[in-house]
């Protein structure tokens, strides 16, 4: 099992502890409700990623759009799962969502999410960030 890293910004922290129970409850899921279960941890991915986005743009992260390109690598990877799933064969929808998945977002939990988490709570001044930002429109 994955431990998901705590960042120590307590809403980036609630909605992880809340995706490694959905991905913690896998492992115990009856290959007929596996698809179900994708369906709810897609869902509240999404919506994870939307509050994390708000909360990124509230506080000017300059690599805002680093980090949203992330999520949106990530929603292709939940995307593609989809033709996994439709195709039934339970051991692979298991290990796609219990492995593959699952360490695909504790990645991003332990490497964008935890810089940002670091600029989120003042241990990481913008200048850190050097000329990382986009250039103005
Ligand atoms: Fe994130």
């Amino acid at each position: 099992m994955t431990a998901v890293l705590t960042l120590g910004v307590p809403e980036m922290d609630a909605d992880h502890e809340i995706l490694e129970a959905m991905f913690d409850r896998v492992e115990a899921t009856a290959d007929g409700d596996l698809a179900a279960l994708f369906g709810e941890i897609d869902a509240e991915v999404r919506d994870h990623f939307a509050r994390e986005e708000t909360l990124i743009d509230a506080h000017d992260l300059p690599i805002a759009h680093c980090h949203k390109t992330q999520h949106a690598l990530l929603l292709g990877e939940f995307d593609a799962a989809r033709a996994v799933i439709a195709a039934g064969d339970a051991v692979k929808i298991r290990r796609l969502i219990g492995e593959v998945l699952r360490e695909l977002v504790a990645g991003h939990v332990a490497s964008v999410d935890l810089v940002t988490s670091r600029f989120l709570s003042g241990n990481l001044g913008a200048e850190a960030f050097g000329n990382l930002r986009l250039p103005a429109e």
